[in-house]
Order: structure tokens, then sequence, then C-alpha cells
């Protein structure tokens, strides 16, 4: 506990810290928002834990060399009082926001929002929970990495009369397991997609100012940078078990580049005002993202998904339309309304397994993992 609680989470050096800040604990309190963040559905973000112990026994001597100069950086703390309103923030008027692309942003905040927050609680937890100095000094970096990241978009929500009850979701909210190597490729794609994403969207925006329709996208850049260091982490975690990428594990990767692709495609056509209004095509955004996510992922993983198959645009789209069907089918009533679920759900199934069955490229480790954010 903090004996003296900060002003605004952008300066907490740790994530304990910066969930007590005074922007975190702030008078609205939305249920809406916070049931909306509450979903366990297989599009929307989830909460983790796993084996802590088993994490907390890595030994980082192999790759000492990279590891310190990672966590360095982290040290050095490139973004401290960087996620924090300031002169650049313009003045949003949300009732005069289109209310499509009002109700679609705002769930594009709120899913940020416990995205963040749900990688603000696993590494705490780890951190917490952990013994060995090496692992607890990433996670709880990290951790308030992400407490930061909240605390800044529940200030953008704030803006629009919403708030995501932090404290509550973390004890109301459904946790999945997973042991530590299904968290180290989950939690490494999610890191590395969440860079490409923020940084594709700030890249645009750059070029095409006028669509900028909100003045968190002009954060993007040095929010994604953190998540890329992220992501290096856990790549350099990997890489001091070489079984992690190799052997059977290789089809876990290759689950799991698939699920997270995937879920990502489905999940951004469901906000296609929101897209509209940055003025991006889905397809392409998918697309791009997943070419830099694939192109980094080849620091760590020994395979990459063939992103130009024949099959690959066309199976992603049948799966978009599945779960079209399924929404519309549990709106609906009845035996019909059963059936056009179920069959619905066999053809979203059926399109993964064709995009799982895709042949995956194979790739060469190179010897040194550490990369720069290029994009
Ligand atoms: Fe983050
Ligand atoms: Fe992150």
């Amino acid at each position: 506990m903090m004996d003296q609680s900060l002003d605004h989470s952008a300066f907490a050096d740790t994530a304990e810290q910066g969930l007590e800040a005074s922007n975190m604990v702030g008078p609205t309190d939305s249920e809406e928002a916070t049931a909306v963040a509450m979903q366990n559905t297989l599009l929307t973000p989830r909460f983790y834990t796993t084996n802590f112990d088993e994490l907390d026994a890595i030994d980082v001597g192999p790759i000492r060399e990279e590891w310190d100069a990672l966590i360095n950086e982290m040290k050095a703390d490139p973004n401290k009082g960087h996620f924090k309103k300031n002169e650049d923030w313009d003045h949003i008027d949300w009732d005069q926001m289109e209310p499509k692309l009002r109700a679609e942003f705002k769930d594009f905040l709120i899913s940020s929002c416990t995205a963040e927050f749900s990688g603000c609680v696993l590494y705490k937890e780890m951190k917490r929970r952990g013994r060995n100095e090496d692992i607890t000094t990433l996670f709880q970096l990290m951790a308030r990495d992400e407490a930061r990241h909240a605390g800044f978009i529940n200030d953008a929500l704030r803006e629009a009369g919403i708030s995501v009850n932090l404290g509550f979701l973390t004890q109301a909210k459904k946790y999945t397991y997973f042991r530590p190597k299904f968290i180290y490729y989950a939690t490494y794609l999610s890191e590395k997609i969440g860079y490409a994403r923020y940084i594709t969207i700030f890249r645009h925006l750059q070029e095409n100012p006028e669509k900028r329709f909100h003045p968190i996208f002009k954060w993007f850049e040095e929010w994604c940078n953190d998540e890329f260091r992220h992501g290096e982490a856990f790549a350099l975690l990997m890489k001091t078990d070489p079984k992690l990428t190799s052997g059977l594990n290789r089809y876990w990767i290759k689950f799991f580049l698939t699920a997270v692709f995937a879920t990502m495609w489905v999940r951004d056509h469901q906000r296609p005002a929101f897209h509209e209004a940055l003025g991006v095509d889905p397809e392409w955004y998918g697309q791009e993202v997943f070419r830099k996510t694939t192109a980094i992922s080849l620091q760590i993983f020994p395979l990459a998904l063939d992103l130009d198959h024949p099959r690959w645009l066309p199976a992603l789209r049948r799966l978009d339309q599945a779960n079209r069907h399924i929404a519309e089918a549990k709106k609906g009533k009845g035996l019909s309304a059963k059936i056009k679920h179920l069959s619905a759900s066999m053809a979203a199934g059926w399109a993964f397994l064709q995009l799982l069955t895709i042949p995956a490229i194979k790739n060469d480790v190179p010897e040194e993992t550490r990369l720069e954010p290029a994009y």
C-alpha cells in the first residue's frame, strides 16, 4: 500500500501505485461499461491466471545479456508521465458524435481498457507471487505500464460519461487458467499484435490527420513502443527453453497464431463505422497488421502463417459471415433459431479449420532475438 496516493496513473512507478492514483478512483461509475467489460465470449478480452511457480523457476542466465539490456530499457522508463492529457488533447463533444460511431468507439475503448487491465492483473500477480528477482522485476515493470495504459483509456472514457470499475472487475471477472507455455504464446502475440495495430493506425493518421476523430490516437506511438518491449520480454522468456518453440509445440504456435489473427479479424469487422471514420478498410488493416506481426514473430517462432495462401482471405471472410449469423440466431427464439445457431457455429468451426490447415511457412529462427520497433 502507498501512504501517499498519486495524482495520476501516468506517473506511477508500480502497478499498485497506478491503480490507486486519483484518476483511477473517479466519481463516475457506469454499470453499462462494466457489464461490457465483464463479458466472457470468444471475442472479448479475458483475464488469465497460470502456474506462477513454474514461471518463477525460469532461469534467464543463458540469455543474460539480451535480458539485462531490455530490463534496463524498461527501468529507464521513457514513457513516465506520458499517459496523461496535455495541450495536445483536443476537446471532444461526445454528444455530437454520430451515434453508430459513438457506440463502436465506446466499445473499442472499453475492450481496449479491459485488455490493458487484464495484462496488468496477470503481471501484477506474477510479481506478487514470485521469488525470482529477474522475473519479478520484469513483471512489475510490465504491470506498471499496463496500469498507466488502462488509466489513460479510463480518462478518455470518463469524458464520455463512463468508466470501467476496475476494482470490481478484478474481483468478479472469471479467470481463465492457461499453463505457462500458453501464456507465453498468447501474451507474446497479444503484445506484438497490439504494437502492430497501434502503429498502423498511428502511421495512417500521420498521413491523414483529418481522420483523427479523437485525440487518444496521438498517444499511440509511444504506447505501442511499450507493447513492443513487453513482446520482447516474452520472446526472451521463450528463448530460455528451446523446447517451447520446437517439436509438437510448433502446432500450438500455429494454433495460437491462427486463433489470434482470426479473432482480431472478426472483432474488427464488427466495427464498420469506427474503421470508416478512420478511413481504414478493415480487410487492408487486418492483413497489414498480420504482416507486421508475422515479420516480428520470426524473431522467435519456427514458422509463419501463409497470409497469401488462396484459402486465407476467403476463409476469414466466411468466419466473419458465420459469426454474423451466430449473432443473428442469438437474437431469435425457438427451434429455428437453435438450428440456425448450430449451423452457423458449424460453419464457423469449418472456416477456422480451413485456416488452421493451411500449410505454414518454415522459419529459421535467428541467433539474436532482440528487435527494435521499426514500423
Ligand atoms: Fe498496454
Ligand atoms: Fe503490454
